[in-house]
């Protein structure tokens, strides 16, 4: 069922209006290393005995590659004076370029690169995943905690609020893009779905 574009607006509106941190994923596989601005990035247990973490990933973004090959990622929460970094991290893939390079990294197994500056992290392994057209969702324990500080974390609201019409332009391009890109995956994942997976239509 489609919608029309008037509610798609509405359904665009509503989830603006949920704030979300902001987190920079890194990942490294066989010296290939990466990283991407994420939100899609929320605890998934509430057993503080085994923490996990659920993240969503755009199967076409190069740190998708990377966590799906390494089975390991670190995810850092981003102070609110990091925009400039989540901006770096969103911008443009780091498929051909290092976005790693000039930044501070504690050194880790695996080549993991491991911020230094940020307002929290944790390094996680994956256990768990789903592929489902225009993200994969990726279920990680948490192995390692970091806590830099306690300054409040960047949010999506606040980034977008603060970002250059230019930069916002360049964003919703990428979007589109990765929309275009991602939809025939998305079609595809639906029709292979057995029909006991699929909810029951309505009507
Ligand atoms: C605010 C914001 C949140 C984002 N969240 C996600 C996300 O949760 N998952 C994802 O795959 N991409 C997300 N992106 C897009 C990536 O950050 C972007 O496409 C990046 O260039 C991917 O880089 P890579 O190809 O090096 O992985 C987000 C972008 C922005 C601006």
């Amino acid at each position: 069922m489609m919608l029309s574009s008037g509610q798609q607006d509405r359904v665009r509106v509503i989830f603006r209006r949920v704030v979300r941190e902001v987190w920079i994923v890194t990942a490294a596989y066989r010296g290939h290393r990466g990283g991407s601005t994420v939100t899609w990035l929320s605890a998934a247990s509430i057993d503080a005995a085994q923490p996990t973490v659920l993240v969503g990933l755009a199967p076409n973004h190069f740190t998708a590659e990377l966590v799906e090959a390494s089975g390991e990622f670190a995810a850092h929460l981003l102070r609110e004076d990091q925009a400039e970094l989540a901006w770096h991290f969103a911008a443009i893939s780091g498929r051909n370029h290092d976005k790693l390079a000039g930044l501070e990294c504690e050194p880790a197994a695996g080549g993991l690169p491991l911020l230094r500056d940020c307002l929290a992290r944790v390094t996680c392994r994956v256990y768990d995943r789903k592929a489902t057209g225009d993200r994969t969702y990726y279920w990680a324990d948490v192995v390692d905690v970091r806590e830099l500080g306690n300054a409040r974390p960047l949010t999506d609201q606040a980034w977008f609020a603060g970002l250059p019409d230019s930069r916002r332009r360049m964003l919703g391009e990428q979007l589109l893009s990765d929309v275009e890109q991602q939809r025939p995956w998305q079609a595809e994942w639906r029709s292979s779905l057995s029909a006991g997976d699929r909810r029951p239509e309505r009507g």
